[in-house]
Order: C-alpha cells, then sequence, then structure tokens
C-alpha cells in the first residue's frame, strides 16, 4: 500500500483527502494543515488518519511515500523541495511554483533524487478533454486555426497571485490538448486590479509555431459564470462548455471552404452541417489522477503532468506577467 499525506485542508485539499482514501493501492496516512481546528474538523470523519498542524512529522515518517501539495502557490516551492529532500515522491497543486527558477530547481532535484513530481493540471484528467484529444487524434477536427477560451465568474480572490495564474491555467491546460504548449513562440497579456495589487481580469493571448492563436479571458470579476472553449479547425468546430452538466461538448460541422487556387474573387462558400455531441463519461478527475499518481509511485505509468510540464506552464505565466508588466509581446524559447 502505497503511503500518503496530503497538506493543506482548506478549500481544495479535502477533495484530494476523499479522493485518495477512495483510491485502491493506497492509504492516507496524514492529513496536515496549519490551522489546528481544520485538523480538529478532519480527525472526526476520518478517524484511522493522522492530522498534525507539523509538515515534518510527514518527513521524518519512514513510512510514508508521498505527500500531496494544496497548499497557496508561493509555499509549493518550500513544502515540495523539502518533501523531495526527504525522499518523498511529490503531487503539486497548480501553478507548480511561483517562478520558472525554482520550477527548475524542483525538476532537478526531483531527477537526481528519482522520485516521481507531478503536477496538477486538473483539466488534463477530465473525460470532456479526453474527449477532445479523442476528436482531434481522430482527424475530425482538421488543422486547428483558433482557440477562444473565456473563464469568469465572481472568483475568489487569490493572495498570491493573478487571475492569469489561478483561472487561465486551466484553459491552458485544454489548450495544451489542442497543441503542446512546447510550441508557444509568442505571449502577450494584458490585465486590471481594481482591488489589490494583482489582476483580477486578464487577457491572454498565445501564438505557437504552426501559427495557430489562442487567447483566454480570465476573470474573478464577472456576474455570471462561463466556462467555455472554442476551438475552430478546418473540419469541424469545437465547443466545450464545461458549466453544462452532461453535455459539456458540442462538434459542429461548421467551417468555410475556400478555393486557394482561385483567390480572386474572393467568395467562400460557407458550410453548416449536423452538430454531435459525443457522450462523456462522468469520471471525477481527481479521482483518475490520484489513481494515477499512485500507479506512477509504482513505476505502471508515467506522468500524464510531469514536472517539466508544470514547468512550462510557469514559464509561460511567468512571461504572462512580464509582458503584463511592460505591455509588450514577448518571444519564448521553444522546449
Ligand atoms: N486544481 C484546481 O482546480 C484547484 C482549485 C482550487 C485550488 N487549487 C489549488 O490548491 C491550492 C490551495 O488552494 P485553496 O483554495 O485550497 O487555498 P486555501 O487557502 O483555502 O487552503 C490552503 C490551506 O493550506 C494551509 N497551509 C498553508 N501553508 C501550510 C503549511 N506550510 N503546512 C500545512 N498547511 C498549510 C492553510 O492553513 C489552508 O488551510 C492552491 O495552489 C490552488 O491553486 C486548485
Amino acid at each position: 500500500m502505497i503511503q500518503i499525506g496530503i497538506v493543506g485542508l482548506g478549500y481544495w485539499g479535502p477533495n484530494w483527502l476523499r479522493n485518495f482514501a477512495q483510491t485502491d493501492g493506497c492509504e492516507v496516512r496524514y492529513g496536515c494543515d496549519l490551522d489546528a481546528a481544520r485538523c480538529t474538523k478532519f480527525q472526526k470523519q476520518y478517524p484511522g488518519i493522522t492530522f498534525t498542524t507539523k509538515f515534518k512529522d510527514l518527513l521524518n515518517d519512514p513510512e510514508l511515500d508521498a505527500v500531496v501539495i494544496v497548499t497557496p502557490t508561493s509555499s509549493h516551492f518550500p513544502l515540495a523541495k523539502a518533501a523531495l529532500l526527504a525522499g518523498k515522491h511529490v503531487l503539486v497543486e497548480k501553478p507548480m511554483t511561483a517562478t520558472l527558477k525554482e520550477a527548475n530547481e524542483l525538476v532537478k532535484l526531483a531527477k537526481r533524487k528519482k522520485l516521481q513530481l507531478l503536477v496538477d493540471h486538473t483539466f488534463a484528467y477530465t473525460e470532456a478533454v479526453a474527449k477532445i484529444r479523442e476528436i482531434i487524434k481522430d482527424g475530425k477536427l482538421g488543422e486547428p486555426l483558433y482557440i477562444d477560451s473565456t473563464r469568469i465568474n465572481l472568483g475568489l480572490i487569490q493572495k498570491d497571485t493573478n487571475v492569469l495564474w489561478d483561472l487561465a491555467i486551466h484553459d491552458l491546460t485544454i489548450i495544451d490538448a489542442v497543441q503542446k504548449l512546447d510550441s508557444v513562440v509568442e505571449v502577450f497579456a494584458c490585465g486590471s486590479a481594481f482591488y489589490g495589487k494583482q489582476s483580477e481580469i486578464g487577457h491572454l493571448h498565445l501564438k505557437f509555431a504552426s501559427g495557430l492563436h489562442a487567447h483566454v479571458h480570465a476573470s474573478w470579476l464577472s456576474p455570471v459564470k462561463i466556462r467555455q472553449t472554442l476551438i475552430g479547425g478546418k473540419k469541424a468546430m469545437i465547443v466545450y462548455n464545461d458549466t453544462e452538466p452532461s453535455e459539456k461538448i458540442r462538434v459542429y460541422d461548421k467551417g468555410i471552404e475556400h478555393d486557394t487556387t482561385k483567390p480572386d474573387p474572393f467568395f467562400p462558400k460557407y458550410r453548416s452541417g449536423d452538430v454531435l455531441i459525443p457522450a462523456i463519461a462522468l469520471t471525477e478527475a481527481l479521482a483518475t489522477e490520484a489513481a494515477h499518481f499512485v500507479d506512477c509511485i509504482r513505476g505502471k505509468a508515467k506522468p500524464r503532468v510531469s514536472g517539466e510540464d508544470g514547468k512550462r506552464m510557469v514559464e509561460i505565466l511567468e512571461a504572462a506577467d512580464k509582458s503584463l508588466k511592460q505591455n509588450r509581446i514577448l518571444k519564448i524559447k521553444q522546449g
């Protein structure tokens, strides 16, 4: 049985607690939070787990195999580094670290210690994103032309990150399923901060080596909740609406036929065919991810979102910050 410790039992941590408690092949040995009241609360719910306010208790236990870090972003690096140095495998929440330098150090350390380092880019584990990957793999989308993603609501304003690091990271995970973020060549971002120092509304524009453009609009200041990604391809167009309970994806046979051998006069022909709503399993992403983490520790699987993937994400978000501050397009080196 793989022994797991979960650090951070605030808003998101209890979801990990619940999912790992139900995952085969592992046992939750510890729950940890600086806040003693949270430990007491969960102790009642999970009497078989040891709850502690001291992260060191986890590090000092030779029986513990892995830690799951679900604390605020600025603490990801020191906690993950200490866990790796203590010989524990790590699954860390998004964003992996607050800086690229820290991400680099964790990737190198995990490699040196021969330990698993995974990052929770949750959407990489959703059935909807798996379906999008399948549609693309089957050639039904055709060449991707654009991605336009919106993630807005009256959201929880974070203290230590802006809205792009907190929300747009999910859109970037979805975008990565269409076109690997490794091939981003340009980043442009703009945003506005009305209440704090960090942008509460952000726009992020990415250009890929292939010519694909992707745009993300993220906001904590919207009266309505929208979680929608449009993916336009030459053969079809996908609308992914994550607020829909079951019919999350619609594939539209819509597009433009343009005979490029006769560019003049310009007469695009419009195609408007059927709409397909594929069936999607209602599996919780964290359940899939928890089982995958255990498989990776056992050497049965390769990380779906590795430390390297987490690092690439941080690199793009760091470039977005720079672009936002300097109001210019940032060039990115291809990974
Ligand atoms: N993947 C997702 O969809 C998703 C959703 C929400 C949050 N998150 C991520 O989860 C992380 C936590 O977010 P949250 O909203 O739960 O935050 P939160 O503030 O509600 O909870 C964080 C908890 O961590 C505890 N903590 C902080 N430092 C600690 C330490 N050194 N040792 C032990 N406990 C410590 C705090 O006491 C608090 O209870 C963030 O990285 C966030 O980005 C991910």
